[in-house]
């Protein structure tokens, strides 16, 4: 999954659509086997423009997903965007929670879990982003608030919500940083997550873990090797239709 955050332009857009679409020609296969899920997370401005761009393509492998989403379904919110109209426009997921909006925008995690119900209601597929600070994690903390951020979210939302809906790990100190976590420290969250998860309910094997932090084509194949590192959530590199692509082959081996 792409997160594309807040870059592009028109020509930028239809140029890296275009740039997937010519290049990715095994994706598409892989795709059509139902190997893999591929999605963009354009921002809401060029979300139209990418879906009529998908919907001219016959069977498109490439998905459409939004960056955020308002837990209101209409009314006085000025700047938000609801569900429904995600819905209207052809999305299929939405992040929810990325750390960027709890960290600059001050969302909080009762806001995250209402955002993500509404979400999933709307027949969206929700992607929950999760984990913790460098200063967390130095301080021995990390399990403690991804437990806070998930046991929010499954406090008020039924745990069957978790068939459907995906749950991303991003550390905050690799996002943008370059730092990975490495596929071993990653492999420990994701297996502690599914671990809550099984806490509550049978589903936990099926919940897909994505992994986010600084995944590049050259560390995507280690990382998706771990047994409970599902797929990624990709910033930078998703802007690159090479790097994306590369990424996408990396969860391909061993499918
Ligand atoms: P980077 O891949 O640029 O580190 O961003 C990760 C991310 O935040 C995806 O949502």
């Amino acid at each position: 999954m792409g997160n594309w955050k807040m870059n592009g332009s028109n020509s930028m857009v239809k140029n890296l659509i275009k740039e997937l679409f010519n290049e990715g020609e095994d994706i598409q296969r892989a795709s059509q086997k139902n190997l893999i899920d591929c999605v963009v997370c354009p921002p809401f401005v060029y979300l139209q423009q990418v879906a009529e761009l998908l919907n001219q393509k016959k069977d498109s492998f490439l998905q459409l997903g939004a960056q955020n989403v308002y837990c209101e379904s209409e009314g006085a919110y000025t700047g938000e965007t609801s569900a429904s109209m995600l819905q209207d426009v052809g999305c299929r997921y939405v992040i929810i929670g990325h750390s960027e909006r709890r960290q600059i925008f001050g969302e909080e995690n009762d806001l995250i879990a209402r955002k993500f119900i509404k979400a999933y209601d709307t027949r969206l597929i929700p992607v929950l982003c999760v984990g913790e600070t460098r200063e967390e994690r130095e301080s021995g903390s990390t399990f403690d608030i991804v437990r806070q951020q998930l046991q929010a979210v499954m406090d008020l939302a039924p745990i069957q919500y978790f068939e459907r809906a995906i749950i991303a790990y991003e550390p905050v100190w690799a996002i943008g940083t370059g730092l990975t976590a490495t596929p071993e420290q990653a492999e420990e969250v994701h297996g502690y997550i599914r671990g809550l998860v099984t806490e509550y309910h049978d589903i936990a094997s099926q919940v897909r873990i994505l992994y986010g932090g600084s995944v590049k084509a050259n560390n995507a194949a280690d990382l998706f090797s771990k047994p409970n590192i599902d797929g990624g959530l990709i910033g930078g590199a998703s802007l690159n239709s090479k790097e994306f692509l590369s990424i996408c082959r990396a969860a391909l081996v061993g499918v």
